[in-house]
């Protein structure tokens, strides 16, 4: 294992999953020099399962994974699984079958306008891109099995126990947060090397990325992870070229990372890609298909921003820090 990845912002909207989504996808399908792809494995923590209906299509979840949710591989299952004490003595992440047929991102049928269907497949195999799947029922977890005081500190990461488990399997674990400072979010936090924080750069965003690194600063200090966690990338997104104040709140969050830089040990090595995420039409026809951003023309600018986030996660050292 070389690191667990957390996508991470308190505001919702701000494309924390299309990127979780899109740069283990890149990450899976970025050439090596030994011609061996890198294994990933995509955690979705988020109970309203977007990254898991993202990837697997909105049919093939609700049939196979939410509708079985006791009996199917999913975090939910393995997570009660675990609270009870249970061995957990199955496969609780999707990956290809033993004939190689692969629901990540795979085929799926889409209904034409004059009723019939059409069937669309992926332009690659992705047999090294795995994924632990979410189900609406992790809503329930809290409630059903009052494990806020349990998951709440390190010492008790239940998530962490379990990918633990797997890391011998896996070169990165990206993993797709929700939108609040749950027990789980505490959790992927206290599994996590790095941080990835999407933001939009407008007012209301920006004013809450304060609360966001102060937060996050006080919980690694809290569990002993204070100068080893790390919230390396941000990217602001969905802006688009109207947005007249898209480089003053840019600059608004690099000032704010300088004068916290200090204080808050995990912004030591926090750089914004300036290029950003942008929002485009391919991007969200894309993403209506159950595509990853890769399937984009290689000169597309959504494509070019996810290569070079793979890129800082794949060689940090490399990555042209602009002075911030
Ligand atoms: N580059 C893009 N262009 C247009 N729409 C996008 C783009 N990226 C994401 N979206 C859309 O923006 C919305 C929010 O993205 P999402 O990744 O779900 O955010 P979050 O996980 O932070 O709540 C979704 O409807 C998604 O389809
Ligand atoms: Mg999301």
């Amino acid at each position: 294992m070389k690191k667990v990845y957390s996508v991470i912002n308190f505001k919702g909207g701000v494309c924390k999953t299309t990127l979780a989504v899109n740069i283990a996808a890149g990450l899976a399908n970025y050439p090596q020099p030994n011609g061996i792809p890198l294994r990933i494995l995509l955690v979705d923590i988020d109970p309203q399962a977007n990254a898991s209906v993202y990837m697997l299509g909105e049919d093939y979840w609700r049939e196979n994974i939410q509708d079985k949710a006791k009996t199917s591989p999913n975090l939910y299952r393995v997570l009660v699984d675990k609270i009870k004490g249970k061995q957990i003595d199955y496969e609780f992440i999707i990956k290809p079958d033993d004939d190689g047929k692969n629901p990540v991102f795979g085929e799926r049928k889409f209904k034409r306008t004059d009723g019939t269907y059409e069937i669309r497949r992926a332009k690659q195999n992705w047999s090294n891109l795995h994924l632990l799947s979410s189900v609406n029922s992790l809503f329930d977890l809290p409630k059903e099995y009052g494990y806020n005081t349990k998951l709440a500190d390190n010492k008790h990461s239940l998530l962490a126990d379990l990918l633990k488990t797997r890391y011998d399997e896996y070169d990165y674990i990206i993993i797709d947060c929700p939108t609040h400072f749950s027990p789980l979010t505490q959790n992927a936090i206290s599994v996590s090397t790095n941080i990835i924080v999407p933001f939009v750069p407008d007012y209301l965003s920006t004013y809450g990325m304060n609360e966001l690194f102060s937060r996050l600063s006080e919980y690694a200090d809290q569990n002993g992870k204070g100068g080893l966690l790390k919230v390396d990338i941000l990217i602001p997104t969905l802006y688009n070229e109207m947005s007249q104040d898209y480089h003053s709140f840019v600059k608004e969050v690099q000032d704010m990372i300088i004068k916290k830089r200090g204080p808050q040990r995990i912004l030591s090595k926090a750089h914004i890609i300036n290029s950003g995420f942008k929002r485009t039409v391919a991007v969200s026809k894309l993403i209506e298909d159950h595509r990853p951003v890769i399937d984009l023309p290689i000169s597309h600018e959504s494509r070019k921003t996810i290569n070079l986030i793979v890129k800082a996660i794949i060689q940090p050292t490399k990555i042209k820090r602009k002075k911030i």
